[in-house]
């Protein structure tokens, strides 16, 4: 795909699209596989490029990996894992943040791990120092090299007691990796609970492993000598999903997401009304819709779960700019989560951000510079623009930001947006939106 994309807005989006596996959970599970002693196989995966990415480094280390994309089903035989070429470690790995989960399920298998400088969206700084003190902490020795980190562990892995300065979602997936095989328990206090991390300790049950959550987030697991493989269904990507209902209120259309879960999107449904949208709860999915009149603005805070997650924030801002009055949105996870509304000021919209906690929330970032709050004054109409995509999430609010402004925008970059959008241009559509590909200077094929 070229990455241009020219978007005639001004139409809203109207039909049914289907969302299928969480891409922040599919990538785990698979890394998952390479614990166990049995093939796995994982279903409702979607075809996006961080699958192709995990799937092409189990690869580089012996994993016999099957995929079908159009049926959604993935086979990974783990059984002749092998230490892979640094290089081509290297070569895949550049635009994900997955290779650091391999380091514990490699040191059990192979006894050492090297993982290259990882890659993923630049919306802070990022660093994977939680990550290396649990290794340590298992009993690992981290050695850092030029082109990444280099990890042994001469006396094997060793259960730990681990206290997370914060609920981090990758350092409790490194801790659950880990663990499920050391000898001996594992403790893991201030832990992070999201449905996809619960979904891949069902994961990790299902292979053999002891694993228990406490109504404080503590995560208690009991190593054992030997996992099996799994068959398991992903749960639906609620990130996905919580992005089209935006893109219906936005626009003011009419969208039903078919495959998206409730349990799973309750905090999100709850501000979705009160920004003034409909949704009905189906048994196959959920209907999202601009009811008409006029939105209403909010105070959000984004949080870990079963706060409002971040990831969520993005798009709904591109809904706030055409609500009535001042949005406040106070971002929690991320310190340099606003970047994206450098555009979206430059299509007409209203919207100021600042470095003080604009909210109740705890949060790490209180006057440390990070402009990690927003303030949107509505409604301010869109006008098309030039856009350069900054990252996936910030990516797919532009491109709402386009289909609901008026006139035509040529949105550069859009490739970033496979990496967590699954056919997101069939999809767009398939909804109807006007929406063209340049395939190179001067030619486009209407899509
Ligand atoms: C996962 O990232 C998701 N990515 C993110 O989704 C999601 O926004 C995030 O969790 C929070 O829910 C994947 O699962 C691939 P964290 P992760 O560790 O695990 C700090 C998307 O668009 N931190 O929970 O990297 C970190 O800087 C992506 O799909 C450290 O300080 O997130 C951040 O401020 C974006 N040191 C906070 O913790 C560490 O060693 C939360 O990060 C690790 C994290």
């Amino acid at each position: 795909m070229s990455g241009l994309l020219t978007v005639e807005g001004g139409t809203p989006l109207q039909g049914e699209i289907t969302v299928r596996g969480a891409k922040n959970f599919v990538s785990k599970a698979m890394v998952a596989s390479l614990l166990g002693e049995e093939a796995s196989e994982l279903r409702n995966v979607p075809q996006i490029r961080d699958v192709e990415v995990v799937a092409n480094l189990l690869g580089l280390h012996g994993v016999l990996v099957e995929h079908d994309p159009q049926a959604g089903v993935i086979s990974l035989d783990p059984r002749n894992v092998e230490a892979a070429h640094v290089a081509d470690i290297d070569a895949y790995a550049g635009s994900s943040r997955i290779p650091i989960l391999f380091c514990g399920p490699l040191l059990h298998r192979l006894g050492e791990a090297f993982i290259p400088d990882l890659g993923g969206c630049r919306i802070g700084d990022r660093p994977i120092d939680y990550h290396l003190n649990i290794l340590r902490q298992f009993g690992a020795v981290v050695d850092k090299r030029v082109q990444g980190i280099h990890l042994s562990a001469p006396g094997g892995l060793r259960g730990t007691k681990i206290h997370l300065p914060y609920p981090s979602v990758g350092a409790t997936e490194q801790t659950l990796l880990t663990a499920v095989r050391a000898s001996g328990l594992t403790e893991l206090s201030n832990a992070a609970i999201e449905p996809e991390i619960m979904d891949l300790i069902a994961v990790l049950q299902k292979m053999g492993a002891i694993i228990s959550v406490d109504t404080d987030r503590t995560i208690r697991i009991e190593g054992v000598d030997r996992l099996d493989g799994f068959r398991h269904s992903a749960l639906a990507d609620r990130i996905e999903a919580g992005s089209w209902a935006s893109a219906a209120l936005a626009t003011r259309g009419d969208v039903f997401v078919k495959g998206a879960t409730q349990p799973e999107m309750m905090t999100f449904l709850n501000t979705f009304r009160k920004v003034g949208g409909a949704f009905d709860v189906r048994e196959d999915g959920i209907r999202f819709w601009h009811p008409g009149g006029d939105l209403r603005s909010i105070v959000l805070e984004t949080d870990v779960h079963p706060g409002f997650m971040t990831d969520w924030q993005q798009p709904l801002v591109v809904a706030l700019t055409q609500a009535n009055g001042l949005s406040i949105v106070h971002e929690t996870v991320y310190e340099n989560r606003f970047g994206f509304t450098d555009a979206l000021r430059g299509m007409g919209a209203t919207i100021q951000i600042y470095r003080e906690c604009l909210g109740g929330l705890e949060c790490r970032f209180g006057q440390r510079n990070f402009n990690h709050s927003a303030v949107i004054s509505g409604p301010t109409p869109l006008r098309a623009a030039d856009i350069e995509v900054p990252d996936l999430r910030g990516g797919f609010s532009h491109l709402i930001a386009a289909l609901a402004a008026e006139g035509t925008s040529r949105v550069r970059g859009i490739d970033i947006i496979n990496r967590g959008y699954e056919n997101f241009m069939d999809k767009l559509e398939a909804l109807g939106a006007k929406v063209s590909l340049a395939e190179a200077e001067g030619q486009v094929a209407l899509v």
